[in-house]
């Protein structure tokens, strides 16, 4: 549900004791629907933006200051402009957003003192990417209407997070937070940076399924898959000097001389190269209206991740096979960096309550938890609210 303008408007006058009129601003969630851990590989992925957003309420100050409050954290921050330059992260929410203004600050924007007011419906740790609507939320707020070339902005929010906060991320969450569309998914071409806008199945729906596990390892794995892409890099290198990324590698040549890749990295580059594939398989499929072959993709790409990536854990596996027993459920996986938060999963539409309703029986039964269910509709990318 849409955080209405005015309720932003009201809670920020009060929070600032001020009598500004902020411009708010939003930037979405995504969830991605193939193509995991292949964004920083330079090969496809295929996410589409959320109408679930962070909104941020902006007014010029005279403190001097960057002051930003959190409502979901109900916590302040501030720093003095003329420190953004030189800020350091202290591991707190507010370093997305100082990250982001000293990004801003290094490409030549000045920040002039402000009051922020953030609130956001993308739950964190869920996969939904939270951070990247925080990142771009915060450089279209700061920006207040500069000219920005969007590409730019998504590497912006990137650096700011790789950079600052200090998670090596690819570039997929800040790319579809920018450049959501309406009514279709992106496929981004990870490495010219490119995409094109795919229309997916009116007679299907994307739901989206809140384990509740958060992923507290996310950082580190995923830091040590980076690595272990590199790894089978170096080795591929040996055989095809021209390999410089896992893009770079055909699925047949793989399969071909995968065993002179050692152990483990052979079976992260299986992953990402046949992932990346079930990118451009999965877009052809929705094309053609062929539902069955996006769910076979879907259930592709999990065990791929489960037993190859190794990024999944017991409760999204359990959901997986849960959901893939339900009738009208077309295919179903875990979406984003893995180790928790959500599966993204294929439902016909009169299907949906009984999928809510089984699945939701049986993950209480077994973890005694109730996960949250969100109905994912794609929605525009950032800009004025
Ligand atoms: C996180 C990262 C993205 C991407 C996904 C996995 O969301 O921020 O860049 O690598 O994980 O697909």
């Amino acid at each position: 549900m849409a955080f209405v303008s005015g309720e932003i408007v009201d809670r920020f006058r009060k929070q600032f004791q001020s009598a500004a009129t902020p411009l708010v601003y939003r930037a979405p969630g995504r969830v991605n629907l193939i193509g995991e851990h292949t964004d920083y590989n330079l090969g496809y992925v295929f996410p589409i933006a959320l109408e679930m957003a962070c909104y941020i309420a902006i007014a010029p100050a005279a403190h001097g200051k960057l002051r930003v409050y959190s409502r979901d954290f109900d916590k302040e921050a501030s720093i003095a402009v003329t420190d953004i330059a030189s800020a350091k992260p202290t591991k707190q929410w507010s370093d997305y957003v100082f990250g982001v203004a000293q990004e801003l600050v290094k490409a030549g924007f000045a920040i002039e003192p402000c009051d922020m007011f953030v609130a956001s419906e993308v739950p964190t740790g869920s996969g939904l990417s939270s951070s990247a609507a925080l990142e771009i939320a915060s450089a279209v707020a700061l920006l207040g209407g500069r000219a920005f070339p969007k590409v730019e902005l998504a590497k912006l929010g990137q650096r700011a997070e790789s950079q600052f906060v200090g998670m090596p991320c690819g570039i997929m969450d800040q790319y579809a937070a920018v450049f959501g569309h309406a009514g279709a998914a992106l496929k981004i071409d990870c490495r010219s940076l490119g995409h094109e806008y795919v229309e997916l199945p009116s007679n299907v729906r994307i739901i989206a399924v809140n384990s509740l596990v958060k992923h507290e390892l996310g950082t580190s794995a995923y830091r040590e898959r980076v690595a272990e892409c590199q790894q089978a890099v170096a080795a591929l290198k040996e055989l095809d000097p021209k390999i410089e990324s896992l893009r770079d590698v055909a699925l047949d040549f793989f399969e071909r001389v995968q065993d002179s890749v050692p152990m483990v990295p052979r079976r992260r580059a299986r992953h990402i190269i046949s992932d990346t594939q079930r990118v451009v398989d999965l877009a052809t499929a929705a094309r053609k209206n062929d539902l069955a072959e996006m769910g076979r993709l879907f259930v592709a790409s999990h065990r791929s991740m489960q037993y190859d990536y190794q990024i999944s854990c017991e409760e999204i596996d359990f959901l997986v096979d849960s959901a893939i027993k339900i009738p009208g459920v077309y295919g179903s996986r875990m979406t984003g960096g893995g180790f928790g938060g959500c599966t993204v999963n294929l439902v016909a539409p009169e299907a949906v309550d009984t999928f809510r309703q089984q699945l939701s029986a049986l993950y209480n039964a077994r973890y005694q938890k109730t996960p949250a269910f969100y109905d994912c509709l794609p929605a525009e990318g950032a800009g004025l609210a």
